[in-house]
C-alpha cells in the first residue's frame, strides 16, 4: 500500500490553502491544518469536509506562535513537509500599516523555519507571488529574472521571504524548498462550497465583480483605461484556484523526484496567457447573462500595466500546467457568489 504523506498546511483555512487541502487527500496526501483564522472563516473548513467527506486535522495556532507550532509538530508525527500560505495579502493595508505585514509574514515565516529545523522537518513549498517581478521590461516573465522591488510592503515580505528562504537552505543544505509565484488567482470550487472571502469592500477584481453583480457593490470601478494596452485596461495572467493548488500536490511530489536539496526553487504559477480588465468583465457578462455596472475610472497606484508568465519550468519539472479557462474561474466565482447569498453569509 502507498504510504500516505503527512504535510502541515498553514493557512489550510484560506481562498487557496482551502483548496489545496482538497486537491493533496485526493492526490493521497494527509493534510494538517494550521490557521489562526484572523483571515478564514469556519464554512470553509465546513465546505472543505463536506467536499471530502471526511473531517480534516485542524490546529487553531498563529505562525508566530513557536510553542503553539511545536504542539503541533509533537502531536502529527513524521512530517513529510510544510505548505505555507498563512500570510496576510492585502496590498492596500500593507501600505497603511507596514508593520503589520512584516511583523506576520516574515515572523511566522522565520518561526516556522525554526519548528521545521528543530523536528528535522525538510521540504518546504512557499506562496510566493509574481509581485516580485515589480513592472517587468519584457514578457512573459520568467523565474531566471532578477527580483525588483515591489510596489507595497506586502510585495516586499514576498521578495523578502524568497531570499530568508535561499538564506536558511543555503547554510542548511538538507533543507529544501519550492517558491510558488502565483500570478492572480481566481474562481472557486466548482461544488461552490469553499472560495474566496474577502473582509469587506474586495480589492481584487474578480470579487469585486462578482459583489457589483450580486448587488453588494453598486459599480465597479475599472482602474485605468489608457494604458498601453490593446483597450486600454491592465494585462494580467488569471489562474484558476483550483490549477493552482494542483501545483502545490506537484511540487510535493517533485521533491520525490528531484534533488532540491540546498534550494529554493522558483515556479511561476501562471496560464502563460494575459487577459484585460474588460475581457474579464466580458467574460463574466458572457457566462452570467447579466450586464454588469462599471466605468471607466483613474489609474490605481501601484498597478504595473500588463504582466503575465512564462510557465515552461513548472511544466518541464513540475509536470504542471493550468487546464481550466477564463471562462471557468469566472463561472465558479459567480456561483460561489450565489451560494454566499443563498446562505446569506456576511463576512
Ligand atoms: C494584487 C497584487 C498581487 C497579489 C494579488 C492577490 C500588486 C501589484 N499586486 O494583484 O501581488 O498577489 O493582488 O491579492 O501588488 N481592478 C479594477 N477594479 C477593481 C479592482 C481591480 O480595475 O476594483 C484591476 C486592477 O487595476 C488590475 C486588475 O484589475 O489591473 C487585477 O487587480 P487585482 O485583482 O487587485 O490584482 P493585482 O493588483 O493584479
Amino acid at each position: 500500500m502507498k504510504e500516505i504523506k503527512k504535510v502541515i498546511v498553514t493557512g489550510g483555512a484560506g481562498f487557496i490553502g482551502s483548496h489545496a487541502v482538497v486537491e493533496l487527500v485526493q492526490a493521497g496526501y494527509e493534510p494538517v491544518i494550521v490557521d489562526n483564522f484572523e483571515n478564514s472563516f469556519p464554512i470553509i473548513v465546513d465546505g472543505i469536509q463536506q467536499i471530502l467527506g471526511d473531517p480534516v486535522k485542524i490546529y487553531k495556532v498563529d505562525c508566530r506562535d513557536s510553542k503553539g507550532l511545536q504542539n503541533v509538530f509533537d502531536k502529527e508525527k513524521n512530517i513529510y513537509g510544510v505548505i505555507h500560505f498563512a500570510a496576510n495579502k492585502a496590498v492596500g493595508e500593507s501600505v497603511a500599516d507596514p508593520l503589520k505585514y512584516y511583523d506576520n509574514n516574515l515572523q511566522s515565516l522565520v518561526t516556522l523555519l525554526r519548528v521545521m529545523k528543530a523536528n528535522n522537518v525538510l521540504r518546504l513549498v512557499f506562496s510566493s507571488s509574481c509581485t516580485v517581478y515589480g513592472s517587468p521590461d519584457s514578457l512573459p516573465v520568467n523565474e531566471s529574472l532578477e527580483r525588483k522591488r515591489p510596489a507595497s510592503p506586502y510585495g516586499n515580505t514576498k521578495r523578502v521571504s524568497e531570499e530568508l528562504i535561499e538564506d536558511f537552505v543555503a547554510s542548511y543544505p538538507e533543507f529544501q524548498a519550492i517558491s510558488l509565484r502565483y500570478f492572480n488567482p481566481i474562481g472557486a470550487h466548482r461544488t461552490s462550497l469553499i472560495g474566496e472571502l474577502p473582509i469587506g469592500v474586495p480589492n481584487n477584481l474578480v470579487p469585486f465583480i462578482t459583489q457589483t453583480a450580486a448587488g453588494l457593490r453598486n459599480e465597479l470601478t475599472v482602474f485605468g483605461k489608457d494604458y498601453d494596452t490593446e483597450d486600454g485596461t491592465c494585462i494580467r495572467d488569471y489562474i484558476h484556484v483550483v490549477d493552482l493548488a494542483k501545483a502545490h500536490v506537484k511540487a510535493l511530489d517533485a521533491f520525490l523526484n528531484v534533488d532540491f536539496k540546498g534550494k529554493n526553487e522558483i515556479f511561476n504559477l501562471g496560464t502563460g496567457k494575459g487577459n484585460s480588465v474588460l475581457e474579464v468583465i466580458k467574460t463574466f457578462e458572457k457566462i452570467s447573462g447579466l450586464k454588469l455596472k462599471y466605468r471607466l475610472g483613474d489609474r490605481r497606484p501601484g498597478d504595473v500595466p500588463k504582466i503575465y508568465g512564462e510557465v515552461t519550468k513548472s511544466s518541464n519539472i513540475l509536470k504542471w500546467k493550468s487546464e481550466l479557462t477564463l471562462e471557468d474561474s469566472m463561472r465558479d466565482a459567480w456561483n460561489w457568489q450565489q451560494y454566499l447569498g443563498k446562505i446569506n453569509f456576511k463576512p
